[in-house]
Parts: C-alpha cells; sequence; structure tokens
C-alpha cells in the first residue's frame, strides 16, 4: 500500500508525511533524500557523468526511518546528515535530472515498497513512480511562506544564512524540478490539492489524515 505526496521544496511533505506515518504507523519514504545520496556520491566521485552512473550502480544505498528521522546509507556508511548540505542542496536538481539516476532512484523505491505499507514523499512520485498509489496528494504554498519555513529551519545552524539566499535557492530549485524534460515536478489529475499557505503544521497534517481515514482502511 503507498500513499505519496508530491510538492516543491518547502511545501510541508517531509514533515507532514512523517506525522502522517506516525499516526497510522506505516514506514515513510524520503525520495528527495535518495536523490540528496545520489547527489553525494556525484560529488565525491568527482568524475564524468558515465563514471557516475557506472560508480552509482554499483553502491548500497540502505534506508530506514526511525524516531522521526529518515536514516540513509551508502555502503554501510550513515550519511544522513552529509546528503544535508548547502552544497547537496545546490546541486541535486541537476543530478535528479539525469534520466540514469532517476531510473536508478525509481527501481529501488519499486523495490522497497513491495512489502509493507508505506507513505512517500517527492515531485514526481504521483505521476511517474506509483501512478497506481492507492491515494496521491500535491502540498503546495507560496514561495515567500515555503522559503520563510526552511530559513526558520536553517537560520540556527547557519547564522550566516539570510531569508534572501534561501528564497533564491528554493525559487532556482523549483525553476529546475518543474522545467526538466524527464519526470518534472507536477501534480498528478487524481492527486488532492493541499494549499498549505495560511495552514498550521497540525491542519495540514489533520486535513491529509482525515482524508486518508475517508479512503483507505487500516
Ligand atoms: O525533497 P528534497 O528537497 O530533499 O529533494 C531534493 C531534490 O531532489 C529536489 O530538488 C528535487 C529532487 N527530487 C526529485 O527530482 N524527485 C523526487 N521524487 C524527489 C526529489
Amino acid at each position: 500500500m503507498i500513499i505519496v505526496i508530491d510538492g516543491p521544496a518547502g511545501s510541508g511533505k517531509s514533515s507532514t508525511a512523517r506525522a502522517i506515518a506516525n499516526r497510522l504507523n506505516i514506514e515513510y519514504l524520503d525520495s528527495g533524500a535518495l536523490y540528496r545520496a545520489a547527489t553525494l556520491i556525484y560529488l565525491e566521485a568527482d568524475c564524468d557523468k558515465e563514471a557516475f552512473f557506472n560508480l552509482l550502480d554499483k553502491k548500497d544505498i540502505s534506508f530506514y526511518y526511525r524516531n522521526q528521522l529518515f536514516h540513509i546509507a551508502i555502503d554501510g556508511k550513515s550519511v544522513t546528515d552529509d546528503i544535508r548540505t548547502e552544497a547537496v542542496a545546490e546541486n541535486v536538481s541537476e543530478v535528479a535530472a539525469m534520466p540514469d539516476v532517476r531510473a536508478f532512484v525509481n527501481e529501488l523505491m519499486r523495490e522497497v515498497v513491495k512489502d509493507g505499507a508505506y507513505i512517500a514523499e517527492g515531485r514526481d512520485l504521483g505521476t511517474a513512480v506509483f501512478p497506481n498509489a492507492e491515494l496521491k496528494f500535491y502540498m503546495w504554498a507560496d514561495l515567500d511562506e515555503r522559503a520563510r519555513r526552511r530559513f526558520d529551519e536553517r537560520k540556527d545552524k547557519n547564522p550566516d544564512l539570510t531569508f534572501r539566499q534561501v528564497k533564491e535557492s528554493i525559487a532556482r530549485r523549483d525553476q529546475k524540478d518543474e522545467k526538466r524534460e524527464t519526470d518534472p515536478l507536477k501534480k498528478a489529475e487524481d492527486a488532492i490539492e493541499i494549499d498549505t499557505t495560511g495552514l498550521t503544521f497540525e491542519q495540514q497534517v489533520d486535513q491529509i489524515c482525515l482524508e486518508v481515514k475517508q479512503r483507505i482502511e487500516f
């Protein structure tokens, strides 16, 4: 069983999907984290694309969700924190636009959700990866609100960061995610749209949980 949430960066997909996984006692899958792990491999390898795809194919990427955190490891070494750096954020859209990388990540995800009940979040899950998902949501919020959320999340760890930098970085990513040729960010026709601008976190979680409970029996 798979429920998917797609939407742009900072729309609240990740925190919402985790809260729903906890409430419904199902697994959580963060597809962006898989693209970030691929990006880390790309940055560390510092090689051409051909060599990178060969290397990626040989990597063992494993993950699990526990205590509110999506843990991820490459060849047995945890990269849960390493995938959240600004360097990865700046390069991930470029790496995620490579069709070979998308095929690799999609295969990984389809394999893992065969067993169990999952809520997964990303950009193209309802359109390209799981077109037959039991339930699909598309979450969004206006750019200023998304940038404010990301800025509030990060400012303590990175005191030099400005709101403007975060807003520009998100806008650049939106642009790349929406314009890429392979599986761009797009609302699936049968997805339920949730505009989170002005909603509190509790309100958005309640709204999605209600839809899930009305449509899926646990
Ligand atoms: O959700 P996130 O910010 O961690 O995602 C990181 C990047 O991965 C994002 O810029 C776009 C890409 N991504 C994607 O192309 N397709 C997905 N299903 C999930 C993420």
